[in-house]
């Protein structure tokens, strides 16, 4: 991830039009090349998909992968999705709140950590499953949460 640059963020989304790609893929570019879409971006993506700043800024709060907000240093991705709800990752998502102090979407005051729901990580079968800082952990519970957070570097 690098730090916004308005440059890149305008060559980002006339690739994807110019690709033909929908306004997700451009949304996405963003979010993979500084973690956030920054609002200097909405009017390139407004002017680059014909679309209203309404039509956008939903676009952006309808997936839980698109903030415009700063992730924290680190992530932690709680699935929610329905094999991991039958393991108990309602119960380990207000562990996990009650534990940071944040809910799902939202970044510590100190730029720390970022909480996020994702749904379905594909270890269906070992859940309740996260992403920590993006590598994928299985069989999560309380006391392994919690040790990964301890192990999180400020
Ligand atoms: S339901 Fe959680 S990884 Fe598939």
């Amino acid at each position: 991830m690098t730090r916004w640059n308005e440059e890149k963020c305008r060559a980002l989304i006339e690739e994807t039009c110019a690709k033909g790609q929908p306004l997700t893929a451009a949304l996405r570019a963003l979010v993979d090349a500084f973690g956030y879409i920054d609002d200097a971006a909405l009017a390139p993506l407004m002017q680059g998909f014909a679309r209203s700043r309404a039509e956008v800024r939903s676009a952006i709060a309808y997936y839980d992968d698109f903030s415009m907000r700063p992730p924290g240093r680190h992530s932690i991705r709680l699935c929610q999705a329905e094999a991991c709800q039958a393991a108990g990752a309602r119960a380990l998502t207000a562990h996990a709140c009650a534990k940071t102090g944040l809910q799902p979407g939202q970044t510590s005051a100190d730029g720390a950590l970022t909480l996020h729901n994702v749904y379905c990580l594909g270890l269906c079968t070992h859940g309740p499953a996260a992403l920590i800082d993006g590598k994928p952990v299985a069989e999560l519970d309380e006391d392994k949460l919690d040790a990964h957070l301890a192990g999180l570097e400020p």
